[in-house]
Order: structure tokens, then sequence, then C-alpha cells
């Protein structure tokens, strides 16, 4: 998969391949990252790319040409996306999507936004959070980073096989040894073989972890039979069919 980045800082990218998974990724060939800085596609004299707002305002405004001159640049194909506060939130399920994709371009603003006409270029506006950041290339990264683990080969698929936000769910909690840390002691469910109660437990665990921690997932969740019978019994401390369940001991809690 491609990636294009419009930017005015392409150097803040130089870690982002240059080490762990990312940098396999591109080494296999599964990603690529184009850094294309439209300052290079500006024709105004002085080399500027904003200005301030026409009608008065604070701030600057990125220019319309320099950055549509940099996207038609772009001879492949491509999916656009504007990041911006702005666009739709980013979850997993945009990654999922923009990881179907063979080229994607994502345009980082900067100063207080762009041009208004520049969104009729932007297949999609993405935000990755209710927040202001000085500019698009730390949600650039973000979404560079969550989409190349889903790319077939780049991570075990096992490991995005159940993840968090699958289904809506927050993932169940994982151990490793020893048994006993510092008095804490991993459930014995998970030795106990039986992969089926083990599925049940882990189920369970979501289903409360989600709903303590992330009760607005929880409240969108239509919960099958089984699962409403799993909520149920943790939410009434009924753990007898799993002899002890540690991430509840000490924490009794009513909806
Ligand atoms: N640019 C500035 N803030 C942003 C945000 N929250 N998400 C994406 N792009 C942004």
């Amino acid at each position: 998969m491609t990636f294009s980045i419009l930017t005015l800082f392409p150097e803040m990218f130089s870690g982002l391949t240059s080490s762990s998974i990312l940098k396999r990724a591109v080494g296999l060939n599964h990603l690529t990252v184009n850094l294309i800085n439209f300052r290079d596609f500006t024709t105004d004299k002085y080399g500027r790319v904003d200005t301030p707002p026409i009608g008065g305002g604070a701030g600057l405004i990125l220019k319309a040409q320099p950055i549509v001159n940099a996207l038609k640049s772009i001879k492949e194909k491509s999916y656009v996306v504007f990041l911006t506060p702005r666009g739709i939130p980013y979850t997993q399920k945009v990654a999922q999507s923009l990881a179907s994709k063979p080229h994607v371009t994502l345009v980082c603003g900067h100063y207080e936004g762009f041009d208004e006409r520049l969104y009729d270029y932007a297949d999609e506006l993405i935000s990755i959070g209710d927040y202001i950041l000085t500019g698009g290339e730390i949600a650039a990264m973000a979404i560079v980073d969550s989409v190349t683990r889903l790319l077939p080969g780049v991570i075990d698929e096992a490991s995005t096989d159940v993840e968090s936000f699958d289904h809506g769910l927050l993932e169940y909690p994982q151990y490793t040894e020893p048994k006993v840390f510092e008095d804490k002691v991993v459930p014995s469910i998970l030795y106990s073989g039986n992969h089926g109660a083990i599925a049940s437990w882990r189920k369970q665990q979501s289903l409360y972890l989600t709903y303590r921690h992330r009760p607005d997932l929880f409240n969108a969740l239509t919960l099958t039979k089984d699962e409403t019978k799993l909520f149920h019994d943790i939410q009434h401390g009924i753990t007898s069919t799993f002899e002890e369940v540690a991430i509840l001991k000490g924490k009794k809690f009513t909806k």
C-alpha cells in the first residue's frame, strides 16, 4: 500500500518508518510512504502557501493552489483524505477501510486551516480526536501506523484477529508467567486447557471491561442471548462457572 503525504514539514516523518514494524513493512514492500512538500508547488513569487483570511480574522489560511497542484502531481489513482478537526472521528473501522485501498493521500493542514474550496478535492475528512493539533502530521502518523499493521503480511494475522474495538468491544485481559506476581494471580481458567471455557471467560471480560471503561461503546452494543447472560452473570457477581475472576477482585459494581 502507498501513502502519499502532503505536508509542509516532511522532516517530521523521518522517525516513522525507521524502526520496528513500519520499518519492516517498508523493507518487505508492504508499505511505501511518499512525502510531498506542497510548498514546492506554490506559484507565489515569495514562496507563500498561506495568507490571512479574506474578510479578516486571526491567523493564516492554507491557499488552495499549492495543495491542488501537489495533488495533481500524484499520477496514480488515490483516495484523498484531509486531516482536520472537522473530519469524522478516526476509529479502527476507518483504519480497516483505509487498509483496503491501494493508495491513500493524506493532506496535513497547518495554521488556521484550509481554504474552504480545498475540501472539494477530498474523498474523506478525518479527525483523530476532539482536540486541536498544530498540524495534521501527527494525525497522519497515527493513521499510517494503525493502517500498516492491518496490511496482510505485516504482523502475525492472529494478532489482529481479535483485538480491541473488534465488534465494538475492548480486548480481554492477557497474562504472562509467573502465575503469581506480588500477590496478583493469573485466573486459573487460563490454565484449564478448556478452550470453550476460556473463550467464554474472555468474552465476559471484554464485556465487563467495555462496560467499565467505555460505556459509550457498551451502550452501542446489541448483545446476543449468550452475551447478555455472560454480562448478567458478571454484573451480579455470579462467577461460579469460573472459579475466579481476578479482575473483579474487590470491585463490586452496579449498573
Ligand atoms: N489537525 C488539527 N487538529 C487535528 C485533529 N484533531 N485531527 C486531524 N487533523 C488535525
